[in-house]
C-alpha cells in the first residue's frame, strides 16, 4: 500500500456484513455484437449514427469481454471483492426482443454465472442496461406500453434459467438515464429529443420494472432491488426562478422512479403530467417490495432556469469549489452523505436497506514505460465516497453494500472510449489488460473490511 493511499479513516464504521463489489454493463464491455446470434440493438444504430459518439467509435469490440470472460474472471478473483454486478444484454437473448430465444447468449450468461459462482464471486444480475433491441424500437420502444410485456417476457426467461445460481437483481439500471438520453434530450440511443413527451416512456419503464420484479419471483429469485441515479439538487441561485426550476428537475430526475417504486405514487409535481397513461393498478404494479433500494451516484447538479428562447425549462452550472473528474462531474463526497441522510429521514420506514449500486470517477490514465497505471485520482474520489458512506451508516442509514463502477475501461456511451472509469486499464488497440494502482488499493480495501470482520 502506498503511504499515500491510506486506507478511509472511517472504514470501520461500516458494518461487518458490508459488501463490496464491482459492477460493469454488457453492452459496454462486451463487444462481439453480431456474434453467436445476437440481434441488433438501438445502440448498434445509434453509434452507426454520424455525430452520435465523440470519438466517433462504436462499441463493436469495446473491452472484448464476450472473448476474455475467464481472464476477467480472473481478475475478479484477484480483486477479492464478494460481489459482481453485470447486466445482460437482451437482444443476445432475445434477438427480437420477444419470442424465440437465442440459445447460445443465454448459455453465455449461464457460463459466467456459473463460473463466478465457482470463483466464490455472488453475481448480482441486471436485466436491462439500456441496449434495447431494436426490433422493439422500430415499434416506439419504450415509448409504446407493448414494450412492458415484451421486457416481462424477457425477465421471466433470464429468472428460471439463472435464479437458481444468483444472488441479487436488478431490472433496469438507471432508468432515469435511459429515458432522458434516449427520449426526450436526444443525447443517448434512440436519440430522440421528445423532451416532455418522453414521459410515457418513463411510465412503462417503471411499470416494466414492477412486472419484472414479479417475474424474477416467480422464477426463485430471492433478491430483487433497483438502480437508480440520484444527485443532490442545489440551485444556481436564490431566485425564485432558479429554485423552481431545480424543484422541477429534482422532481424529474430523483423522484419521478423513486417515488413510484417506494410509495407507489408519482410525486406531486408530476402527477397529473403522467395521470395521462397511467392505467389503473399501474401504480400497485409498479410499487412492488424491493430487498433493496440501489443508488448510482457520481455528482450533485445546481440547476438554474433557462433563458426564454430554450426548449427546456433547465440550465445546468458549475458547482462551485470542487473539483471535477475527467466526465465534468463535480467531486462532491459530502453530498452523498447529504442524499443518504436526507432520504431516509424523508421515506423512513418505506426505504429499504440502500446498497450503492454504482459510484466512481473518471480519470485518465495509461500504463508509464513500467506498466505502472497512476490513477490516484479515482483512489482518493473511491476513499472519500466510501467514507460519505461510512459518515452516513453513522448518522443510522442502513447501507449494505458498495459498488465500484467499474471494473474494466469500458465504452462510456456517446461518450466513447475517452472517459476511463476503470480499476483495470484496457488498450483500446490489443485489449490488453492492466491493473490500475486503484484496483491493488480496491483490493487491500476490501482484505482489510475482511480481516476486521
Ligand atoms: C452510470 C451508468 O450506469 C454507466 O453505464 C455509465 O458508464 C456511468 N454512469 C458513467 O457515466
Amino acid at each position: 500500500m502506498a503511504p499515500e493511499s491510506p486506507m478511509p479513516a472511517s472504514l470501520g464504521a461500516l458494518p461487518g456484513g458490508f459488501r463490496f463489489g464491482t459492477v460493469t454493463a454488457a453492452y459496454q464491455i462486451e463487444g462481439a455484437v453480431a456474434e453467436d446470434g445476437r440481434g441488433p440493438s438501438i445502440w448498434d444504430a445509434y453509434a452507426a449514427e454520424p455525430g452520435r459518439i465523440a470519438d466517433g467509435s462504436t462499441a463493436s469490440t469495446a473491452a472484448d469481454h464476450y472473448h476474455r470472460v475467464d481472464e476477467d474472471i480472473a481478475l475478479l478473483k484477484d480483486l477479492g471483492a464478494p460481489e459482481y454486478k453485470f447486466s445482460i444484454s437482451w437482444p443476445r437473448v432475445l434477438p427480437s426482443g420477444k419470442g424465440a430465444v437465442n440459445a447460445k447468449g443465454l448459455d453465455f450468461y449461464d457460463r459466467l454465472v456459473d463460473k463466478l459462482v465457482e470463483a466464490h464471486i455472488d453475481p448480482v444480475v441486471t436485466l436491462h442496461h439500456w441496449d434495447l433491441p431494436q426490433a422493439l424500437e422500430d415499434d416506439g420502444g419504450w415509448l409504446n406500453r407493448s414494450t412492458v410485456d415484451a421486457f416481462a417476457e424477457y425477465a421471466g426467461i433470464v429468472g428460471e434459467r439463472l435464479a437458481d445460481r444468483v444472488d441479487a437483481w436488478v431490472p433496469i439500471a438507471e432508468p432515469a438515464v435511459m429515458v432522458f438520453r434516449g427520449y426526450a434530450t436526444g443525447e443517448g440511443a434512440p436519440g430522440r429529443r421528445a423532451l416532455f413527451d418522453a414521459l410515457p416512456a418513463a411510465h412503462h419503464s417503471l411499470l416494466a420494472h414492477g412486472r419484472a420484479v414479479i417475474e424474477l419471483r416467480r422464477a426463485g429469485a430471492q433478491i430483487v432491488g433497483c438502480a437508480n441515479n440520484h444527485s443532490p439538487m442545489w440551485p444556481a441561485s436564490d431566485d425564485p426562478a432558479d429554485v423552481g426550476a431545480t424543484k422541477l428537475f429534482d422532481a424529474l430526475w430523483n423522484g419521478l422512479f423513486l417515488e413510484p417504486m417506494l410509495l407507489g405514487r408519482y410525486p406531486g409535481d408530476l402527477a397529473m403530467l403522467q395521470e395521462e397513461f397511467t392505467h389503473p393498478g399501474d401504480l400497485a404494479t409498479i410499487r412492488q417490495p424491493l430487498d433493496f433500494y440501489g443508488v448510482n451516484y457520481y455528482s450533485p447538479l445546481r440547476v438554474g432556469a433557462a433563458d426564454e428562447d430554450s426548449d427546456t425549462p433547465f440550465r445546468f452550472v458549475d458547482v462551485l469549489g470542487h473539483r471535477y473528474t475527467d466526465a465534468g462531474w463535480a467531486v462532491v463526497p459530502d453530498a452523498l452523505r447529504e442524499w443518504l441522510v436526507m432520504t431516509r429521514a424523508r421515506f423512513r420506514a418505506a426505504m429499504p436497506p440502500i446498497v450503492i449500486t454504482e459510484c466512481g470517477a473518471a480519470v485518465a490514465a495509461d500504463p508509464d514505460e513500467n506498466g505502472v497505471v497512476d490513477d490516484q485520482d479515482r483512489i482518493d474520489y473511491l476513499a472519500a465516497h466510501i467514507e460519505a458512506v461510512a459518515a452516513a451508516v453513522d448518522r443510522g442509514v442502513d447501507v449494505r453494500a458498495f459498488f465500484a463502477y467499474t471494473l474494466l475501461d469500458s465504452w462510456e456511451w456517446a461518450q466513447g472510449f475517452l472517459p476511463q472509469y476503470g480499476l483495470v486499464h484496457v488498450d483500446q488497440q490489443t485489449k490488453e489488460r492492466t491493473k490500475k494502482r486503484s484496483f491493488q488499493w480496491y483490493a487491500d480495501l476490501v482484505a482489510a473490511h475482511r480481516a476486521q470482520v
